[in-house]
Protein backbone atom coordinates (compact mmCIF):
# COMPACT_ATOMS: atom_id res chain seq x y z
CA UNK A 1 0.00 0.00 0.00
CA UNK A 2 1.26 3.58 -1.08
CA UNK A 3 1.81 6.21 2.22
CA UNK A 4 1.61 9.64 1.15
CA UNK A 5 3.05 12.14 3.51
CA UNK A 6 1.36 14.54 4.32
CA UNK A 7 3.23 16.33 6.92
CA UNK A 8 6.33 15.54 8.84
CA UNK A 9 4.50 13.51 11.27
CA UNK A 10 1.52 12.14 9.45
CA UNK A 11 0.74 9.25 6.76
CA UNK A 12 -2.54 8.67 5.01
CA UNK A 13 -2.88 5.66 3.40
CA UNK A 14 -3.82 5.35 -0.36
CA UNK A 15 -5.62 2.96 -1.83
CA UNK A 16 -3.05 1.50 -4.38
CA UNK A 17 -4.52 1.78 -8.21
CA UNK A 18 -6.06 -1.37 -9.99
CA UNK A 19 -3.40 -2.77 -12.42
CA UNK A 20 -6.11 -3.01 -15.08
CA UNK A 21 -9.00 -1.21 -16.11
CA UNK A 22 -12.52 -2.50 -14.36
CA UNK A 23 -13.61 -4.97 -17.68
CA UNK A 24 -10.21 -6.68 -18.06
CA UNK A 25 -11.29 -9.31 -15.97
CA UNK A 26 -14.62 -10.11 -17.72
CA UNK A 27 -16.18 -12.47 -17.70
CA UNK A 28 -14.17 -14.30 -15.19
CA UNK A 29 -14.38 -11.42 -12.93
CA UNK A 30 -17.64 -9.05 -14.81
CA UNK A 31 -16.45 -5.47 -14.32
CA UNK A 32 -19.37 -5.40 -12.32
CA UNK A 33 -17.72 -7.28 -9.24
CA UNK A 34 -14.88 -5.39 -9.65
CA UNK A 35 -16.30 -1.96 -8.78
CA UNK A 36 -17.94 -2.95 -6.03
CA UNK A 37 -14.99 -4.99 -4.49
CA UNK A 38 -12.47 -2.56 -5.50
CA UNK A 39 -14.43 0.56 -5.61
CA UNK A 40 -16.43 -0.22 -2.18
CA UNK A 41 -14.96 -2.98 -0.11
CA UNK A 42 -11.12 -2.10 -0.85
CA UNK A 43 -11.82 1.19 -0.49
CA UNK A 44 -13.66 0.58 2.65
CA UNK A 45 -11.38 -0.31 4.29
CA UNK A 46 -8.78 2.04 3.40
CA UNK A 47 -10.79 4.72 4.58
CA UNK A 48 -11.97 2.90 8.23
CA UNK A 49 -7.99 2.33 8.28
CA UNK A 50 -7.27 6.36 7.94
CA UNK A 51 -10.18 7.39 10.27
CA UNK A 52 -9.46 5.08 13.25
CA UNK A 53 -5.86 5.92 12.98
CA UNK A 54 -6.35 9.67 12.92
CA UNK A 55 -4.45 11.24 15.30
CA UNK A 56 -2.56 8.55 16.65
CA UNK A 57 1.28 7.87 16.63
CA UNK A 58 0.30 5.06 14.36
CA UNK A 59 -0.32 7.54 11.42
CA UNK A 60 3.34 7.44 11.40
CA UNK A 61 3.79 4.07 10.29
CA UNK A 62 3.94 1.72 7.09
CA UNK A 63 0.84 -0.19 6.26
CA UNK A 64 3.01 -3.45 6.98
CA UNK A 65 4.79 -1.97 10.84
CA UNK A 66 0.98 -1.42 11.03
CA UNK A 67 -0.38 -4.65 11.16
CA UNK A 68 2.75 -6.38 12.50
CA UNK A 69 2.14 -3.52 14.99
CA UNK A 70 -1.74 -4.65 15.90
CA UNK A 71 -1.60 -8.17 15.27
CA UNK A 72 -3.26 -10.04 18.28
CA UNK A 73 -3.70 -7.37 19.93
CA UNK A 74 -7.15 -7.51 21.44
CA UNK A 75 -7.57 -3.70 21.45
CA UNK A 76 -6.36 -3.48 18.22
CA UNK A 77 -8.75 -5.88 16.13
CA UNK A 78 -10.28 -2.98 14.44
CA UNK A 79 -6.96 -1.19 13.27
CA UNK A 80 -5.62 -5.12 12.35
CA UNK A 81 -9.00 -6.22 10.24
CA UNK A 82 -8.67 -3.02 8.03
CA UNK A 83 -5.07 -2.87 7.83
CA UNK A 84 -4.70 -6.13 6.39
CA UNK A 85 -7.67 -6.35 4.21
CA UNK A 86 -6.09 -2.95 2.56
CA UNK A 87 -2.75 -5.49 2.41
CA UNK A 88 -4.72 -8.17 1.50
CA UNK A 89 -6.80 -7.36 -1.36
CA UNK A 90 -3.78 -4.93 -3.15
CA UNK A 91 -1.69 -7.90 -3.28
CA UNK A 92 -4.95 -9.57 -4.58
CA UNK A 93 -5.46 -7.09 -7.64
CA UNK A 94 -1.87 -8.00 -8.38
CA UNK A 95 -2.45 -11.55 -8.52
CA UNK A 96 -4.79 -11.40 -11.24
CA UNK A 97 -3.76 -10.49 -14.57
CA UNK A 98 -6.24 -10.24 -17.72
CA UNK A 99 -4.23 -12.82 -19.70
CA UNK A 100 -3.66 -15.26 -16.64
CA UNK A 101 -3.61 -18.66 -15.93
CA UNK A 102 -1.33 -20.83 -18.70
CA UNK A 103 1.97 -21.77 -17.35
CA UNK A 104 4.24 -20.18 -14.60
CA UNK A 105 7.57 -18.93 -15.59
CA UNK A 106 9.90 -21.96 -15.80
CA UNK A 107 11.97 -21.27 -11.99
CA UNK A 108 8.26 -21.28 -10.48
CA UNK A 109 7.32 -24.24 -11.96
CA UNK A 110 10.28 -26.17 -10.93
CA UNK A 111 9.47 -25.79 -7.80
CA UNK A 112 5.68 -26.07 -7.54
CA UNK A 113 6.74 -29.37 -9.22
CA UNK A 114 9.21 -30.11 -6.36
CA UNK A 115 6.49 -29.18 -3.61
CA UNK A 116 2.76 -30.31 -5.41
CA UNK A 117 3.98 -33.00 -7.79
CA UNK A 118 2.70 -31.12 -10.50
CA UNK A 119 0.98 -27.80 -11.72
CA UNK A 120 -2.24 -29.38 -11.64
CA UNK A 121 -1.85 -30.56 -8.47
CA UNK A 122 -1.10 -27.27 -6.91
CA UNK A 123 -4.13 -25.69 -8.91
CA UNK A 124 -6.50 -28.53 -7.45
CA UNK A 125 -4.64 -27.58 -3.86
CA UNK A 126 -5.51 -23.98 -3.67
CA UNK A 127 -9.45 -25.09 -4.96
CA UNK A 128 -9.60 -27.34 -2.59
CA UNK A 129 -8.42 -25.01 0.08
CA UNK A 130 -10.82 -22.28 -1.31
CA UNK A 131 -13.82 -24.44 -0.52
CA UNK A 132 -13.10 -25.68 2.51
CA UNK A 133 -12.03 -22.63 4.03
CA UNK A 134 -15.61 -21.54 5.90
CA UNK A 135 -16.91 -18.45 6.05
CA UNK A 136 -15.02 -15.22 4.55
CA UNK A 137 -11.42 -15.76 4.17
CA UNK A 138 -8.24 -15.74 1.60
CA UNK A 139 -6.06 -18.28 0.00
CA UNK A 140 -2.68 -18.26 -0.40
CA UNK A 141 0.45 -19.53 -2.50
CA UNK A 142 3.02 -19.00 0.14
CA UNK A 143 6.60 -20.03 0.45
CA UNK A 144 7.45 -21.26 4.17
CA UNK A 145 11.04 -21.59 4.71
CA UNK A 146 12.27 -23.20 1.85
CA UNK A 147 8.67 -24.95 1.00
CA UNK A 148 5.94 -23.95 -1.58
CA UNK A 149 2.84 -24.33 0.80
CA UNK A 150 -1.38 -23.90 -0.08
CA UNK A 151 -2.31 -21.62 3.06
CA UNK A 152 -5.88 -20.52 3.84
CA UNK A 153 -6.86 -17.43 6.32
CA UNK A 154 -9.92 -16.29 8.05
CA UNK A 155 -11.08 -12.83 7.57
CA UNK A 156 -8.63 -10.39 7.60
CA UNK A 157 -5.45 -12.69 8.48
CA UNK A 158 -2.48 -12.66 6.65
CA UNK A 159 0.54 -14.72 5.91
CA UNK A 160 2.62 -11.87 6.81
CA UNK A 161 2.04 -12.53 10.56
CA UNK A 162 2.48 -15.89 9.80
CA UNK A 163 6.90 -15.68 9.08
CA UNK A 164 5.22 -16.56 5.77
CA UNK A 165 6.06 -14.50 1.94
CA UNK A 166 2.96 -14.69 0.23
CA UNK A 167 3.27 -15.35 -3.49
CA UNK A 168 0.00 -14.95 -4.43
CA UNK A 169 -3.75 -14.27 -3.28
CA UNK A 170 -7.46 -15.41 -4.09
CA UNK A 171 -10.18 -13.77 -2.34
CA UNK A 172 -12.76 -16.02 -1.39
CA UNK A 173 -15.13 -14.11 0.39
CA UNK A 174 -18.33 -13.63 -0.96
CA UNK A 175 -18.11 -10.22 -2.32
CA UNK A 176 -15.19 -11.59 -4.76
CA UNK A 177 -17.88 -14.04 -6.75
CA UNK A 178 -21.44 -12.93 -5.79
CA UNK A 179 -22.66 -11.38 -8.11
CA UNK A 180 -20.88 -13.52 -10.96
CA UNK A 181 -20.73 -17.24 -9.41
CA UNK A 182 -23.63 -17.08 -6.59
CA UNK A 183 -22.87 -19.33 -4.33
CA UNK A 184 -20.02 -21.48 -6.36
CA UNK A 185 -17.09 -20.36 -4.73
CA UNK A 186 -15.16 -23.62 -6.89
CA UNK A 187 -16.38 -22.43 -10.24
CA UNK A 188 -15.29 -19.12 -9.51
CA UNK A 189 -11.51 -20.03 -8.20
CA UNK A 190 -11.29 -22.34 -11.26
CA UNK A 191 -12.41 -19.86 -13.44
CA UNK A 192 -9.32 -17.48 -11.69
CA UNK A 193 -7.12 -20.29 -11.45
CA UNK A 194 -7.48 -21.36 -15.59
CA UNK A 195 -7.90 -17.47 -17.02
CA UNK A 196 -6.83 -15.24 -14.40
CA UNK A 197 -3.66 -16.10 -12.01
CA UNK A 198 -0.83 -14.48 -12.17
CA UNK A 199 2.36 -16.70 -12.21
CA UNK A 200 4.73 -13.85 -13.15
CA UNK A 201 3.83 -12.05 -9.79
CA UNK A 202 4.22 -15.45 -8.03
CA UNK A 203 7.37 -15.84 -9.72
CA UNK A 204 8.60 -12.27 -8.55
CA UNK A 205 7.67 -12.67 -5.23
CA UNK A 206 9.78 -16.10 -5.23
CA UNK A 207 12.91 -13.90 -5.99
FE1 LIG B 1 -12.42 -8.75 -0.92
Amino acid sequence: MLSLDLNETTMLHVQWPLPYATNALDPTISAATIAVHYGKHHKGYVDALNELIAGTELTMLSLEELIAETAGDPASVAIFNNAAQSWNHAFYWRSLRPKGGGEPPLALKQRIEASFGSLDACKKKLAAAATSQFGSGWVWLVLDADELKVIRTSNAETPLTMRMKPLLAIDVWEHAYYLDYQNSRLDYVNAVLDNKINWGFAATNLE
